[in-house]
């Protein structure tokens, strides 16, 4: 009954200490410089951010992409990172829904509305779990902690790593078709650290699909975190293929490429700096995603720890809008960019 907790609890001891982000994988956001400009005329006060994500306000284009829930440890990750949403007006998502599912007593980990009343939160579920939940049990776990919307995440990288994983992945258009007839633009797609393409996007905004969190290489690497906890064939498969994705550099520029304005896009997997995340901006990400960081200030600093990660985060931020001569997003779009390396190798094939 405990093993979906108890798997849980075990990713969380290895992505708060274990070598989670293989060395070598990368965004590819190193291949984007964007471009100085000595004559900002503008004050740092000037920058505006401000956006709107499931219907609500944001001050910053920022989401926590969702981790966890489902344990004691993880309610505490959920409290802590959802209250520093609330105060600084980013959204936040829990984890995979799963252990609540499975066991209702579970849901008070994944309850943030007490310390979080007025964040866009974001339920969560894997695509191939909310087959079994169906449409209506989808929407039971969403209403049980008053969420805003609903994430459905990919992961068959992870999956096919994980000696207990789906080994049968069809049908996946087919059950998104049914959960946007039902929550419409409530529901985001994402991946978890593998990256969705641009071919892969275009198929679920054609079924009605309004956001997608590409979620990209060069973070997190899921497909790693299985590895870790795997032995014989399938650790050797970790290996091989903890550095198979889609770079979120390349993921968000070939994806809003690929879709139109109206949809909104995160991009997520390996963001870490203020700076980056202006880079996903100014290649046509809405909101920067971040998961691995906030969760490891907030392990080794409670709320406190998160919001001084997130403090950094918010200066260099604003610091890569002054220096461009941007008081928003839409007018960093507009600014130059050099775009150089294997980044310009996947604009091109993609
Ligand atoms: C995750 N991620 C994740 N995603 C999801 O959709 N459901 C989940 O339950 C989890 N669980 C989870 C736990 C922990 C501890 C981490 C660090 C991450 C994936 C996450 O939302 C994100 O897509 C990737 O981690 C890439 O972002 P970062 O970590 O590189 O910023």
């Amino acid at each position: 009954e405990d093993i979906t907790a108890k798997r849980k609890d075990a990713h969380l001891d290895l992505c708060a200490t274990g070598d989670v982000e293989p060395t070598g994988n990368s965004t590819l956001l190193e291949c984007v410089r964007l471009v100085h400009c000595a004559m900002p005329e503008m004050a740092v006060e000037d920058v505006d951010l401000t956006t709107t994500f499931l219907g609500k306000r944001l001050r910053y284009p920022l989401l926590v992409t969702g981790m966890t829930g489902g344990t004691e440890r993880a309610g505490a990750v959920n409290r802590d990172l959802a209250l520093v949403a609330e105060r600084h007006g980013l959204a936040f998502g829990v984890g995979s829904q799963r252990a609540m599912a499975e066991d209702a007593s579970r849901t008070a980990s994944y309850a943030v509305r007490q310390v979080a009343p007025t964040v866009a939160l974001l339920g969560n579920i894997g695509l191939y779990q909310a087959v079994r939940l169906g449409v209506d049990g989808s929407r039971r776990l969403m209403d049980a902690i008053g969420a805003d919307g609903l994430a459905l995440h990919l992961n068959a990288g992870q999956e096919l790593t994980q000696p207990e994983g789906d080994r049968d992945f069809r049908d996946g258009y087919r059950v998104v078709e049914a959960l946007v007839r039902a929550f419409g633009d409530r529901l985001l797609v994402k991946e978890t650290g593998c990256g969705i393409g641009p071919d892969v996007a275009r198929r679920l905004v054609d079924l009605g699909v309004r956001n997608i969190d590409v979620s990209g290489l060069g973070g997190t690497s899921w497909v790693r975190v299985e590895q870790l906890r795997a032995s014989g064939v399938q650790a050797e498969l970790g290996a091989e293929f903890s550095a198979w994705g889609i770079p979120t550099a390349a993921a968000i520029a070939t994806v809003r490429r690929s879709v139109g304005a109206e949809v909104r896009l995160v991009a997520s997997g390996g963001i870490r700096t203020g700076l980056e995340v202006a880079k996903v901006l100014a290649l046509g990400a809405d909101l920067a995603g971040m998961a691995l960081p906030l969760f490891r200030a907030q392990q080794t600093g409670g709320v406190e720890g998160a919001e001084a990660a997130l403090g950094v985060i918010l200066a260099g931020l604003r610091q890569a809008l002054v220096l461009t001569g941007s008081r928003s997003c839409a007018e960093l779009r507009q600014r130059p960019r050099v775009v150089t390396g294997e980044l310009k190798d996947w604009l091109a094939a993609l």
